[in-house]
This record gives C-alpha cells, sequence and structure tokens, in this order.
C-alpha cells in the first residue's frame, strides 16, 4: 500500500529559471480589496439558485465586514530567512496537529561522476513560524532526497532520511520516534532503490528493496534487517500485515509476464505464490488485481482477489496487448474506476466501473483522455462530496473537454459554466459552452497551472479548481473557478493563475498570485468560500513566490508562503508563516451553521438530492459567518434513504446508456447473446435486463430491474490457475474451460502497463509541488510508459520527478 512513504511530503522550490516556460500572466488587480463581480451568480437559474443563496444570511452582503485586518495580521506575520543556497526544499510535517514541520535543503552537484551533495534540515515546532537549523542530526550527512522523508503511519511521530556515505557505495539511515527531534543513525545492509516502506499497521516494522532487488525487512525499527527474498521486482504493503511482492525467481524482472505475485502475512517466515505468469499487480481498496497473460500471443488481462489473492476471478474487462495499459484511477472498498487504453496510441481510452467484488464491470466514459506518454489523466475524486469526480474527455477533433460525474461514473455530464460569463466568441457551437478544468494533463501540458485542483473532506462541497469557459479547454490563461456546491456551480473566483489553499475546514481561503517572473509581496484570504477576497501585503521585500504550505487536513490557521529572495551575490530561502487565528477570533456557534442539502440543484423536484440512494444533509458554516470551525470541527450529516430510480443503476455488462437517457440500451453486438463468465470456479450466466445497482448505492424500494446470476454448475477455470495451481485445488476433472462470451466486446491486443492512482493519504502528508517541477516532469514523461520494468519502479519512486508532480499523490506505474 504504501501508506507512508506516499504520506511524505515533497515540496521542491527550485530558485532561478522557475516557469520561465510560462505564458504571461494576467495580472490580478492587486488592490486591497476586490469584490467579485460574478457575486449575482445564478440569478438566472433558480433553481440552482436556491441552495446556495440559502446558506447566506445577506445575499447582497458586501465585502468590508473585516475591515481593519492589516494590523492584526502584522502581528501574526512571521518570517525566517534560511542561510542556505539550495536549490530545493522538501517540507513534511511530522504528526497531526503537532506544528512540527521539517525542511530538509539538497544542493547536488554532480562532478565527474562524483556527486558532491549537501544536505541541510531544519525543524520548526510552531506551524513555520522559527526554525531551527538541525542539520548537525543528520552529521552532514547528503539525505537521497529523491526518497522523501518518510513519515510513519498515524500520528506515531516517526521521520526516516536516508543518506548516503562513502560516495553512495553504501546508505545509511536516520531515524526519530520523537517527531524529529532526535535521529538516530543506521547502517543498512543493502543499498536501497527506493523510500523505506512503514507496514501501515506497526510503524516499527519496515520494507526495504535493495538495488540487487533483494527485500529487506526490519521489525525493530530499522535495528536489525533480514532479507526475506531474492528477485523483487516490486514490492506492496497489503492489510493485516500482508506484504505483496513481484518477483521472478529464477530470471529477471524484465520477464513481464512470466512473474509471479507472492505474499508472506508473517514478514517473511511462509511465503507463498498466489498467482503467476504475471505482468503486474496492484492494490486498490480491498482490491488486489494482477494483469495476467492469457496464453494468446502477448494479451494479458486483469484478474481480481478480494482475499489477498487467495482466490482470483477474471474481471470482465477487455484483454490487452503490449502496447496498452490498464489503470487503476480511484478505488474505495465498494468499487474502483479502471482505465483501459485503447489499442492505438492516441491518448484515449474507457473507464469501466466496477461493481462491490470487482469482478463485474461496466462502460462509464469513452474517449477518456489519458496520454500513452506520459501517463498524465485529468481523474480527479472530489473529496469534498461523495460521488463526484471530474476528468476530461478528448473528442474525436482532439479537443480536451471536461466532464463530470455526481453519482459514481453512472452518469458523465459537461459542468456549467458560471452564470455570468461570455463564452468564447469564436467558438462554433455556443450551446456547447461550458466550464472545463484544468488538472494533471494540462500542467503536464505546460500550461500556466500552477495547482491541480482542491477540495477536502471536511470543507464540504467545496472546489478550487483552474479553468477556462469555451467549447473545449482553452490554452489562455485560466482563472481560478470556485464551486460551494460540490461541482454543481461555479463561480470565478480570482483572475488569473493562483496557488491555493483551504484552512480552517473551508472557512478560510488563501491565494498568491502565481508569477514566476515577477517578485509578490501580496496574499489574498477569503472568509465566505471565495466570494470576497481581501488583499494583504505580507511583506515589504517582494518575494519570488514558490508555493503555499499549509498542514495537510485543512484545519489549520496558519500558512506559509515559500519563496526566494535575489541580491547581488545569492539567494536565500525566506517562508513567511501568517496565523489567522488572531483575525477571525470569535469561535462559531450553532447559529454560524445552517442545514444543506447536497447535490440539490432543483429543490422542487421531490427526487432532488438523491445520490446514490440516499439524501445527505450536512451542516454548512453560513458564507457570511466570519468565525473559527477550530481543529476540532467534524462534518455532521444526515442521511435519508431515497427509492430506487433507474439512476442507482449502472448499466449491466453489454448494455449502454444513451445519451441524457436513463435507460439502458443492449449492444448491437451483443444482442441475443447469453452472458456468462467464471466466478470462483463456477460458470455463471447473467440474466440481466440491463441494469446493475451501483456499489455502495443504498436506495430502497422503488424502481429495480431483475437481475441474476444462474450458476450453470460447470467448473471453469481462470488463465491465471496455472497448471500447478490447478493441482492445488485438487479434483478439477474438467480439462479446459472457459468461455467469456464477452470476449466479443473485447478489443484485441496485447500486454501493458498497470497503473495505479491511490488516494490513501487523505489528505495528512500531503504533497506540496511546484510548477517548476512540471517542467521536470514533462521532460521526463517524454520517455513513455511503455519502458522496462526498471523504469517503471524507478518512477515509482520519484526519481525521474514522474511521481513528484502529482498532487496528493500517487501513481504507482506497476508492473
Ligand atoms: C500588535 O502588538 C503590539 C505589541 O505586541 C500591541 O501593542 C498592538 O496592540 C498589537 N496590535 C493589534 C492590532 O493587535
Ligand atoms: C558524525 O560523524 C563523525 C565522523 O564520521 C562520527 O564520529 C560521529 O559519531 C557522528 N555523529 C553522529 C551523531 O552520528
Ligand atoms: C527455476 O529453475 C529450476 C532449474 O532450472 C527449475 O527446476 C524451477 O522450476 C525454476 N523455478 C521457477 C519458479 O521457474
Ligand atoms: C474519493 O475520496 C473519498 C474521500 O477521501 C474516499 O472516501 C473515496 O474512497 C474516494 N473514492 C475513490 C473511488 O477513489
Ligand atoms: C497556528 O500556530 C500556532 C503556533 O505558532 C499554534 O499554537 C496554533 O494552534 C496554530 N493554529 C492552528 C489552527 O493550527
Ligand atoms: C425542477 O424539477 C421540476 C419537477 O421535477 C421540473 O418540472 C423542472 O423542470 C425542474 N427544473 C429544472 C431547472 O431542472
Amino acid at each position: 500500500m504504501g501508506l507512508s512513504l506516499r504520506c511524505f511530503l515533497l515540496l521542491s522550490l527550485l530558485t532561478l529559471t522557475a516557469g520561465a516556460d510560462f505564458l504571461d500572466l494576467n495580472k490580478a488587480s492587486g488592490r486591497t480589496f476586490f469584490r467579485d463581480s460574478n457575486r449575482a451568480k445564478g440569478s438566472a437559474a433558480a433553481g440552482w439558485d436556491h441552495s446556495v443563496r440559502k446558506r447566506s444570511a445577506q445575499p447582497d452582503a458586501s465585502c468590508d465586514a473585516l475591515q481593519g485586518f492589516e494590523a492584526k495580521l502584522e502581528n501574526n506575520t512571521h518570517r525566517h530567512t534560511f542561510n542556505d543556497l539550495s536549490g530545493s526544499v522538501l517540507l513534511a510535517w511530522v504528526g497531526d496537529g503537532t506544528g512540527v514541520i521539517l525542511a530538509l535543503t539538497t544542493f547536488h552537484v554532480p562532478i565527474f561522476m562524483i556527486n558532491l551533495g549537501q544536505s541541510k534540515l531544519y525543524r520548526s515546532e510552531d506551524y513555520g513560524k522559527t526554525f531551527l537549523d538541525v542539520t548537525k542530526l543528520i552529521n552532514n550527512t547528503f539525505i537521497r532526497s529523491e526518497f522523501g522523508i518518510a513519515i510513519g503511519p498515524e500520528n506515531s511521530g516517526k521521520v526516516i532520511l536516508t543518506g548516503e556515505v562513502s560516495g553512495g557505495h553504501r546508505s545509511r539511515i536516520f531515524v526519530s520516534s520523537d517527531f524529529g527531534k532526535s535521529f538516530t543513525h543506521l547502517e543498512l545492509p543493502f543499498n536501497p532503490t527506493s523510500a523505506i516502506t512503514y507496514n501501515p499497521e506497526n510503524s516499527d516494522v519496515l520494507l526495504g528493496l535493495s538495488n540487487k532487488r533483494e527485500l529487506w525487512l526490519t521489525k525493530d525499527f530499522g535495528h536489525n534487517w533480514i532479507k526475506i527474498h531474492n528477485m523483487v521486482c516490486m514490492v506492496k504493503w497489503g492489510t493485516k500485515n500482508a506484504i505483496f511482492f513481484l518477483t521472478n525467481r529464477n530470471g529477471s524482472c524484465n520477464a513481464r509476464g512470466a512473474l509471479e505475485i507472492r505474499r508472506t502475512t508473517d514478514f517473511g517466515q511462509n511465503i507463498k505464490t498466489v498467482a503467476n505468469k504475471i505482468y503486474s499487480f496492484g492494490l486498490g481498496g480491498r482490491f488486489l488485481f494482477a494483469s495476467v497473460m492469457t496464453g494468446e500471443a502477448t494479451q494479458r488481462r486483469i484478474h481480481v482477489s478480494v482475499d489477498q489473492g487467495d482466490t482470483w476471478n477474471m474481471a470482465q474487462l477487455p484483454s490487452i496487448g503490449s502496447d496498452q495499459f490498464y489503470s487503476i484511477l480511484g478505488a474505495s472498498n465498494d468499487m474502483v474506476f479502471m482505465h483501459v487504453d485503447e489499442p492505438e496510441d492516441d491518448g484515449v481510452g474507457t473507464i469501466y466501473v466496477s461493481d462491490d467484488r470487482g469482478t463485474v464491470f461496466s462502460k462509464s466514459l469513452e474517449r477518456h483522455l489519458y496520454t500513452t506518454t506520459g501517463g498524465e489523466s485529468d481523474f480527479t475524486n472530489i473529496t469534498s462530496l461523495r460521488g463526484v469526480f471530474i476528468t476530461s474527455t478528448l473528442t474525436e477533433d482532439k479537443s480536451v473537454r471536461s466532464v463530470m460525474t455526481r453519482n459514481m461514473g453512472g452518469e458523465w455530464t459537461p459542468l456549467r459554466k458560471p452564470t455570468i460569463s461570455n463564452c468564447d466568441s469564436k467558438g462554433k457551437r455556443p450551446e456547447e459552452c461550458a466550464l472545463h478544468i484544468l488538472a494533471t494533463y494540462s500542467t503536464a501540458m505546460r500550461l500556466n497551472v500552477p495547482m491541480l485542483p482542491l477540495s477536502e473532506p471536511n470543507a464540504v462541497g467545496l472546489i478550487l479548481a483552474h479553468g477556462s469557459i469555451g467549447n473545449d479547454v482553452s490554452v489562455m490563461t485560466p482563472d481560478v473557478f470556485v464551486s460551494d456546491d460540490g461541482g454543481y456551480t461555479w463561480m470565478k473566483a480570482l483572475d488569473g493563475p493562483h496557488h491555493y489553499a483551504i484552512l480552517d475546514s473551508g472557512g478560510l481561503l488563501v491565494a498568491v498570485e502565481h508569477s514566476p517572473d515577477e517578485p509578490v509581496d501580496e496574499i489574498k484570504f477569503s472568509t465566505d468560500e471565495g466570494q470576497c477576497w481581501h488583499t494583504y501585503k505580507f511583506t515589504e521585500e517582494p518575494i519570488f513566490f514558490t508555493g503555499l504550505a499549509s498542514e495537510p487536513g485543512a484545519r489549520s490557521m496558519n500558512v506559509s508562503i515559500w519563496g526566494y529572495k535575489t541580491s547581488i551575490l545569492n539567494q536565500h530561502w525566506v517562508s513567511t508563516t501568517i496565523d489567522f487565528r488572531d483575525l477571525i477570533t470569535r469561535d462559531c456557534v450553532t447559529r454560524d451553521y445552517v442545514q444543506w442539502l447536497s447535490h440539490s440543484d432543483n429543490i422542487s423536484d421531490p427526487s432532488n438530492g438523491c445520490i446514490l440512494g440516499y439524501r445527505e444533509t450536512f451542516r454548512r458554516l453560513r458564507k457570511d459567518s466570519v468565525c473559527w470551525n477550530g481543529r476540532d470541527y467534524l462534518v455532521s450529516t444526515e442521511l435519508t434513504p431515497c427509492p430506487c430510480t433507474l439512476y442507482d443503476f449502472l448499466c449491466d455488462f453489454g448494455y449502454y446508456r444513451k445519451e441524457n437517457s436513463a435507460e439502458c440500451v443492449e449492444e448491437p453486438d451483443l444482442q441475443g447473446k447469453m452472458l456468462e463468465f467464471c466466478l470462483h470456479g463456477r460458470e455463471e450466466q447473467l440474466r440481466t435486463q440491463g441494469y446493475r445497482k451501483i456499489p455502495g448505492d443504498k436506495c430502497e424500494g422503488g424502481t429495480i430491474p431483475e437481475r441474476k446470476e444462474i450458476d450453470l454448475s460447470v467448473r471453469c477455470v481462470s488463465d491465471l490457475l496455472g497448471p500447478d495451481m490447478q493441482q492445488k485445488k485438487g479434483n478439477s476433472t474438467t480439462s479446459v474451460a472457459i468461455v467469456l462470451t464477452i470476449v466479443i466486446m473485447l478489443l484485441s491486443v496485447a500486454a501493458g502497463v498497470l497503473f495505479i492512482k491511490k488516494y490513501v493519504c487523505g489528505g495528512r502528508f500531503l504533497v506540496h509541488r511546484y510548477s517548476v517541477l512540471q517542467q521536470q516532469a514533462n521532460e521526463n514523461a517524454a520517455e513513455g510508459v511503455d519502458n522496462t520494468l526498471d523504469d517503471q519502479l524507478d518512477s515509482e519512486h520519484g526519481v525521474n520527478g514522474k511521481i513528484d508532480f502529482h498532487d496528493d499523490s500517487d501513481e504507482d506505474l506497476l508492473q
């Protein structure tokens, strides 16, 4: 699972050429206040407006509620200057609510094959207001910053830094169990090829993979290591102490399709092979996925296990060839979103959504944009509202358009543009004018998008994102848009690109203009979800801004503005931390909150607000309340079940939904065909009217189309089970098997890559990355997805920068 590994932070701030490639900026109006002229949004769509306006007691409140804030903020602005010339800074928050930040700077010059490197470590205990230079704790060792700062799971206070000694021939780790206050150094008996990972359930147990592909484990936080396996190509922590790894006992990791998945649940004492003929594997939610060679040419297909690999079922997904890949876009315990690449190298594929067993998949979105070269997709889980995801499609005429779903991929629709907005008049089809969100793909294309869309589970309904309005994604300078209802309505919040952060569970938003070429001295903030923005000049001497840093989890009131200053002789890092607590002194009380029905775009419709079978009413802060939610703020919600409608169902296998219709129709190719598949070693026949309940949908009564899986009492085996594994199962009499009529649907090429995208961090130890990295990522992206296993594994660890670049983490390129 790599939970802890992912949760390290990684904020790399590079100096100098920062963003020289970027387009010109639209200068935002830098006045003391500015009031958004779109404030009267929604007046043209009365129904939609309701849910928005009811949260504001005075809909026409002006933006001057916070007068005289400058003096208060000035008293709470703390500047720290680092006497440090390093090119990058890595930041990590250690623990939850501890205020501890570690900042690691690394200076690295390769001269004649010798790495001349130097690292410095700084530590803050007050949310970044002051830092102490604690470099002596790491004894001037060069820290391999590409492995990040590995923060332990939960609130363990554990930290691991991996250092290089004797010119890179040996490795040493520095471990801390007291939130980075003290470090112990331990020699490693191997040279790691990636960051050390924590067992998510016991932070004393660590795994390391050596550059000779040996798998090493320690049970006492790094003091004693044992080698548990050779020739390990990839390793992941599962749940309940399980370790899954991919190996090729005789050969090399390049023998794709001939690898084995092995598992140990007792830290290496007993190791069992759970699958072979493997091309790659991945974990998502409670599912273990493996892509398995089918035996037909280079074709492979996905098999899934929900019992840690003891039993496998073949997933009803197309098999693919070597020039294609699978990617797990998102997974929960109920379902996964799986992207299946199309055979041609045209950057599109199809999103399928699974049932709760991970075996039956329905087509959810065609022409999903996913570059084969860099592995970029705009797929974004909107964590502030259940069921909402945003991504992009590539139309036949090669334009990129954003779409969103509110019901876990049941339907995808364009995003409504703000009511008051002009569409690009050059558009050929004005009726198709919509809002387009710029996400990972746009940053990879080096559009001027400094941040990915931002949402937080505790800031209900809130989304901040860069976007443009038109028929498709515009390459012009984007603006910042805000939605306060999970993406149903949007308003333009800021002109031009910005860095932004959510503080105090959504009660406070902050933004700094993205201007790589010009120094900045202003930060903007809003207490009403982006309607009114106040501007505060945080410094007399403008800095070259590189990024905002606030504690992951969006509960803080402290935000740091990182940047650097240049003088004739040198450059140095400056961090300015602003504590907003003195500005917003009043604690929120009951009357500051209102009831808000989510997913309600039309209050006059009785089925309004029903998503996935229930309505959810949240207690939310009034927009015009200027008060402090507090660190302990809990999202409170009331659920009421809804009667089922066709919208609570996905189209079943072999059916599809016509545009703008709830009804599922049969795919012409499959008409009259009986659907059979292999489940738990038995052949099942699917009798369906074309509907399948959305996993996690809780609707009761209403319309429930019939669906049955009939056991045909015929044994079957999946391709996965090689001869030796069948024997273990015993009495398998029926010789060969089976059957998937479904193959008709499937595309006909072979093997590839399994990508996994997880959202395991829950934002705790969030990753901050700044625009400069995009450049690197993009350069490296050109290497493509279809490279060797080793490259893939490297990229998983961020060596080539690919990983570093996705916010919030986590794209594993699996093999
Ligand atoms: C700022 O701090 C000074 C001294 O610490 C104090 O006298 C002054 O009243 C403070 N100003 C505000 C606006 O709180
Ligand atoms: C730092 O390095 C020196 C020389 O290699 C060594 O003697 C000393 O024990 C080290 N100190 C720590 C705290 O690791
Ligand atoms: C490894 O090689 C040996 C001898 O060449 C062979 O007997 C054994 O089956 C091989 N094992 C695997 C897992 O391929
Ligand atoms: C989306 O994010 C939410 C909130 O973090 C999480 O509970 C859910 O499992 C995620 N869903 C998917 C499919 O990734
Ligand atoms: C902001 O930082 C201070 C320490 O400087 C800390 O006491 C306070 O709890 C922080 N505020 C929040 C909301 O995290
Ligand atoms: C809202 O719902 C009502 C009742 O279903 C319907 O008549 C009306 O057209 C809907 N309005 C909008 C704006 O969708």
